[in-house]
């Protein structure tokens, strides 16, 4: 009797580890709380390495095109659109059961030449609503969310004046707004952004959402970037902006999330991406590797940064990492070019680093 109960014990225990494996993926681990999400490059939305493609599969459910829903790649020219890759992206997700995130309609980067060649606003905004017509109405029903603007406001809080600005005032702001909900009624919309926390540029981001909400579209959330440092933004700093976005009662998502470990060049300040900085030993200097102590202090980042996310699940839609492994990372190449950075939570050869169990311990404690 006593051996059977013990058998029993044992089995009981066997499929609760299995249990405890299975559930060790980040998404499962945060299913109740918001998306896991990751940005995606060619390889991988073609799955060309099978073992990373697991990894996205197992870890991951939203997904966002790094580049290839850029107005450049999808668009490249007025009657000329590109959306094979688009699709292939939409393909994997359906088969991963993923969610996709829509990276981005209306941005002054990797922005088509055509649209810079309208002069008027009526031609411009005749471009802006054929374009967002289009995307946004070719993934409609598919799509969980659309960044519909990125990066329309400076630092010091003003308006970026971007050629949708110089042309068009801040009307093309709503415009953008309105018909994208027209294209994607189902969708949650979002503006989206770098330093947002930084405070005149915070100040600035509620003056223009509350410009948007007044006009009368629709506008779903907030998006924090993320592109953040070891030490840079304080977490009481990231928690300022969460609690005064939410409280324009929208939803707040952390877009692209990646740590930078090395040197900051003097002169860059957050993810402009049409800043350059110059490649010196003394701003890279882990060419062989993470030293130890620099690892634990990225764990101890990471888990800090989860940890007050959970603290505010109840205004937190989505943390999307901006990319999956240390060797993809645009940080690699920015602000200088051909540096070795290791800002995410897989290492180079797709193994969780101790970021990766840092934030998985969060989940584990409770
Ligand atoms: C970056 C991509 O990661 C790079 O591959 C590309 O060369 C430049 O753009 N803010 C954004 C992202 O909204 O689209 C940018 O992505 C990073 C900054």
């Amino acid at each position: 009797m006593k051996s059977r109960l013990l058998l029993a014990a044992a089995i009981v225990c066997i499929i609760s580890a299995a249990g405890n494996i299975s559930a060790q993926s980040l998404a499962k681990a945060y299913e109740k709380d918001f998306l896991i999400g990751t940005a995606l490059n060619n390889n991988q939305i073609l799955e060309k390495d099978p073992v990373q493609a697991a990894l996205i599969a197992k870890e991951f459910n939203c997904y966002t095109a790094e580049n290839v829903m850029k107005s450049q790649v999808i668009h490249p020219e007025e009657d000329k659109y590109n959306f094979e890759m688009a699709d292939a992206l939409y393909a994997l997700a359906k088969k991963n059961n993923a969610k996709v995130h829509g990276h981005t309609l209306i941005w002054h980067s990797q922005l088509s030449r055509f649209f810079r060649d309208k002069k008027t606003p009526e031609e411009l905004a005749a471009a802006m609503e054929s374009h967002i017509n289009t995307v946004a109405g070719r993934y409609a029903g598919k799509t969980v969310s659309w960044d519909v603007v990125n990066e329309a406001v400076e630092d010091d809080g003003s308006l970026r004046k971007s050629t949708f600005l110089n042309v068009m005032g801040e009307d093309y702001l709503a415009l953008a707004f309105k018909l994208a909900a027209k294209a994607d009624p189902n969708a949650e919309l979002y503006y989206n952004d770098y330093s947002m926390t930084g405070k005149p540029k915070r100040e600035g981001v509620i003056r223009m959402v509350k410009k948007i909400q007044e006009s009368g579209a629709k506008i779903d959330g907030i998006g924090m970037q993320g592109h953040w440092h070891l030490e840079t933004p304080t977490i009481e700093d990231i928690e300022t902006s969460i609690l005064a976005y939410a409280a324009l009662g929208v939803k707040v998502a952390i877009t692209e999330l990646d740590i930078d470990v090395l040197p900051n060049p003097r002169n860059v300040q957050g993810a402009d991406i049409s800043q350059r900085a110059e490649n010196t030993t003394e701003l890279n200097p882990y060419v062989n590797g993470l030293p130890a102590d620099v690892e634990a202090k990225l764990a101890k980042r990471y888990q800090d940064i989860f940890a007050l996310f959970l603290k505010h699940k109840d205004k937190i839609s989505r943390v999307t990492f901006w990319g999956v492994n240390d060797g993809d990372s645009w940080k690699n190449n920015f602000p200088a070019r051909g540096r070795s950075n290791y800002p995410l939570i897989f290492d180079r050869e797709n193994k969780p680093k101790e970021a990766y169990k840092s934030i998985l311990a969060l989940k584990k404690k409770k």
